[in-house]
């Protein structure tokens, strides 16, 4: 990457962000539920949490390398699922590149802008996310048209309850991008001409379509389609999540889990990851940080099922805690956006080599030769640090 576009930590791709995208776009990468209590406890509380770092006895080379859900990585993180489509042309094929050219994986958005073909004859290691939306034939529809395309896995996203009332403003994406809504979002396109150089080269505006809701080879219907359709769905019940895991038959991860409970029922429904999130921050406000909720969870079924966090990771240092508080690896959502927004895939790279940078910093510091050493005991917690939701007598 040039020097002049590179970036040296993630707070300084957000800048990069703000400047280059129209303030709507720029917007909807940020907001959260209502007040946003929970988007800046999951940022935050990292920053409650210390190291306790050895001056001798650094090893000289530090390992990072894992598996999630069956598939090899060069680092303990992943892309998660993101359903923004409008922050570069080339979404999310551009960020499946750069998560190829560092080694990593990536769930895939069932709200993506990209067919999922697209995406996956750039990287083999794509997970297909699916919100319940629909009947199960509809459903099962999907996640075979993900199967056939080749998806290594498969994400279930249930935490969402179309929470109204947010403090940023809802994003305002939208119905179709006729003349009418061309003509109305020029001069916030024109206030941004880097990004609307970019958009207006390729000739199409941002697609508004999700094409992976639909068949192979369909446009797919409007967003607002979908997500109306999505809102009229029953929610799913554990023998609902049990059925499709069945029918997948493959790696299958629950997305969103925060209570000690609801990841053993998580187990008992047969999957074989669950991520601890909280849907960084855009489900019910006031939900704690996942970081808070993750060692209950860990100690409780982290034997049985592969523990992943996601939320509020902004830093290599971040996911050194994680991992030394019982994820197996963790994914990423607003880190990557904002990357893809300030460079298109290289700056998608420059995030993911900021994040190897600092796992291997805090590596080195701490004395540990690989992720797999680090514990409990590398991290200072503070008392009451932890929440143990959905645990009796707690
Ligand atoms: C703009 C935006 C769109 C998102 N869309 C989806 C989605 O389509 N599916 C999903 O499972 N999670 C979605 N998420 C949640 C992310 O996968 C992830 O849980 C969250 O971003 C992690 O927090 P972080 O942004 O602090 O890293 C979205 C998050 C953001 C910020």
């Amino acid at each position: 990457m040039p020097r002049n576009t590179w970036f040296e930590t993630v707070a300084i791709a957000q800048q990069r962000a703000k400047k280059r995208l129209p303030k709507s776009v720029y917007s909807s990468l940020i907001s959260a539920s209502e007040k946003g209590l929970t988007v800046a406890d999951n940022v935050e509380s990292f920053g409650e949490l210390g190291f306790a770092p050895h001056v001798i006895g650094a090893p000289e080379k530090r390992d990072m390398a894992t598996t999630v859900m069956g598939q090899e990585i060069s680092m303990p993180v992943i892309i998660s699922p993101t359903g923004v489509q409008a922050v570069d042309p080339d979404g999310e094929v551009a960020v499946a590149r750069a998560a190829a050219a560092r080694g990593t994986a990536m769930g895939l958005s069932s709200f993506a802008s990209k067919p999922i073909e697209e995406v996956v004859a750039v990287n083999g290691k794509i997970f297909f996310q699916i919100y319940w939306l629909g009947d199960r034939a509809a459903i099962a529809a999907r996640a075979q048209r993900a199967k056939e395309a080749g998806a290594v896995g498969l994400i279930v996203t249930t935490d969402w309850s179309f929470s109204h009332g947010r403090d940023w403003g809802s994003p305002q994406i939208p119905e179709q991008m006729d003349l009418k809504t061309i003509a109305k979002m020029m001069p916030e396109g024109l206030s941004r001409p880097g990004w609307f150089l970019q958009w207006a080269k390729t000739l199409r505006p941002p697609n508004l379509r999700v094409p992976n809701q639909g068949g192979r080879g369909e446009p797919g219907p409007p967003f607002f389609q979908a997500y109306g359709e999505w809102m009229g769905t029953p929610p799913p019940t554990w023998e609902d999540i049990a059925w499709l895991r069945e029918l997948w038959g493959g790696p299958f991860m629950l997305k969103g889990i925060v209570r000690v409970d609801d990841a053993k029922r998580a187990v008992d429904a047969g999957v074989s990851a669950i991520s601890v999130s909280n849907h960084g921050g855009n489900n019910l406000d006031g939900t704690p940080a996942s970081i808070r909720c993750l060692p209950a969870i860990a100690d409780a079924v982290g034997d049985e099922v592969e523990v992943l966090l996601d939320g509020g990771i902004r830093r290599g240092s971040d996911v050194v805690k994680s991992v030394a508080l019982g994820a197996r690896a963790v994914m990423i959502g607003r880190a990557y956006l904002w990357g893809l927004a300030a460079g298109g895939q290289t700056g998608v790279e420059n995030v993911l080599d900021i994040l190897r940078g600092g796992i291997d910093s805090a590596l080195m510091g701490l004395g540990r030769s690989s992720i797999h050493e680090l514990s409990a005991e590398d991290i200072l917690i503070p008392e009451g640090f932890t929440r143990a939701l959905g645990v009796p007598n707690i």
